[in-house]
């Protein structure tokens, strides 16, 4: 980038479920200007349980914020760009720092000594499975949608309110420490920005609206944590964060090359590639295809309810005063994770990258089915208790046609909730915008648009959760860095893949 020096800056923690990222913008391009990455370890002591630890996230989010800085000052750009004040509309303003992360992940400290009591119960855990069928069978008709109406969710495995009960009820450090008022709770967020602003020693312990939405405990209409909620999964409502928008300023960097600048931004990653791929009008709908593949269609200020096994989840809000939008979300958990799957787990590729051309190989999968419910089902079944398969097999399939076979489960799961979604709507939608690491896969993309029937389109930067995360930052009031208006920013180029074969499964090409 040549002009970096003299624009302002915007700066994005990206911290997934699988990696780790920083990335620095400029605010009047939107052009990546600096990044690092970092893997995130992930832990599974038992079967069905997924952690990781909160102390190695925390390491990870320093680490990239300060090789990022240091490829800044490599490539010439003074970072006071980011620390310090700029001019813009005749205003002097700071520079600030956006988050967005994997969302539902619980994470329970002590705020006192600032030590997390337990490792980060990471969203795809199925520990809960036993006490959410317990639940659900309690409820009037077993209905797993009983919460829907106050939530906008369905009682499953997969949101924090079960990983947190699990939490007091299982670890003595954390009873014990809830009994004597010391532990305070948070999802990745709440975590990472309690300890970038001072952590035990003034950290601010607070979520926003989008995140919250994901725990069960917060109503979505009155847009508060919401008490018969907490009664109901018996959790004291004094360790949960306080809930502000997504965009105005939380608090200060404490320490590190970016010391004292504003962190403005909040989103959880699924809202934050919304806001990045600029689906701010009413129908505007992306699918991230990250860990998990997440489809989210925005759905104006009012909620809509699925009736189609889709949630109802906050999208952003994009200032104190600004109205809540709301969305309709389409979750997959295993998308990238049955890639790494392959590759941790059976060995079959060297790295994630390799299956693309493993896949191309073969062509096709001869047959062969590949269902990753590793962690139970979520949209359109919420069914915790499936598990994987892998069927159709014979003597003649070969490591590339399972290559294939895990690349066509995720646009077919991809399907399943585009196809509750146009129910939902009533109006099909005529294209898909995506992003996510996986999207550099062009087979991937090919096969999806076939498999959807429409054109799948992918914007040349594909860093869109940052860009979301950087939007949000930059537009909070106080700071207003972002030179760029999100809506002037059509102009992102893009890819698009046309469908191939049609709904009769007629190869087009050939015709
Ligand atoms: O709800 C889980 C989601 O936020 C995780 O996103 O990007 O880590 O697959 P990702």
């Amino acid at each position: 980038p040549s002009s970096i020096t003299a624009d302002p800056l915007v700066g994005a923690i990206d911290q997934g479920t699988s990696s780790t990222r920083f990335l620095v913008f400029n605010a009047r391009t939107a052009e990546v200007v600096s990044q690092h990455q970092v893997e995130i370890r992930q832990r599974f002591p038992k079967e069905g349980w997924v952690e990781e630890d909160p102390k190695e996230i925390l390491q990870s989010v320093y680490d990239c914020m300060e090789r990022t800085c240091e490829k800044l000052t490599q490539l010439g750009t003074d970072i006071s760009n980011i620390k310090g004040k700029c001019t813009h509309a005749h205003v002097s303003v700071n520079i600030s720092i956006g988050v967005s992360n994997q969302r539902e992940t619980t994470v329970v400290w002590d705020k006192e000594t600032g030590e997390p009591l337990y490792n980060a119960i990471v969203w795809l855990d199925l520990r809960t499975q036993s006490t959410v069928e317990k639940l659900i069978e309690k409820t009037p008709d077993k209905n797993k949608n009983y919460l829907k109406d106050k939530t906008g969710l369905p009682i499953s495995t997969y949101f924090s309110a079960v990983k947190l009960r699990w939490l007091i009820d299982n670890v003595e450090e954390v009873a014990d420490a809830v009994h004597t008022g010391c532990a305070v709770f948070g999802t990745v967020d709440t975590w990472l920005i309690w300890c970038l602003t001072g952590g035990k020693n003034g950290g601010v312990h607070c979520t926003d609206v989008t995140n919250a939405s994901r725990t069960m405990l917060f109503n979505i209409h009155t847009m508060e944590w919401d008490l018969e909620l907490c009664k109901y999964f018996d959790i004291p409502h004094q360790i949960l964060p306080e809930v502000r928008s997504s965009s105005e300023i939380y608090g200060y960097m404490k320490g590190g090359s970016l010391a004292g600048v504003p962190i403005s931004g909040c989103l959880g990653d699924q809202s934050a590639a919304l806001v990045g791929q600029m689906c701010f009008k009413d129908g505007q709908t992306k699918n991230t295809y990250g860990t998990g593949c997440f489809m989210i269609q925005n759905t104006g200020v009012k909620p809509v309810m699925s009736d189609h096994g889709l949630l109802t989840t906050i999208a952003y809000k994009l200032g104190k005063d600004k109205p809540a939008y709301y969305a309709l979300e389409g979750s997959v958990a295993i998308a990238g994770a049955a890639v790494r799957w392959l590759k941790d787990n059976l060995g079959i590729i060297k790295s994630s990258s390799d299956i693309e051309k493993l896949a191309t190989a073969a062509g096709t999968s001869y047959g062969c089915y590949f269902v990753p419910a590793f962690s139970g089902l979520y949209a359109p079944y919420w069914e915790p208790s499936a598990r994987g398969i892998i069927c159709g097999l014979t003597q003649f399939t070969n490591k590339s046609h399972l290559a294939f076979a895990a690349l066509e489960a995720v646009c077919f799961q991809t399907r399943e909730v585009l196809d509750a979604m146009n129910q939902d709507s009533g109006v099909p939608l005529t294209k898909l915008q995506v992003d996510g690491g996986m999207t550099a896969n062009k087979l991937l993309m090919q096969l999806q648009a076939d498999i959807l029937c429409i054109p799948v389109v992918r914007p040349t930067m594909s860093e869109t959760t940052a860009l979301g995360a950087a939007v949000a930052a930059g537009l909070a009031e106080g700071v207003c860095v972002w030179a760029l208006h999100p809506h002037g920013l059509t102009s992102v180029t893009a890819e698009k893949y046309q469908p191939q074969i049609n709904k009769e499964g007629e190869n087009l090409q050939r015709q």
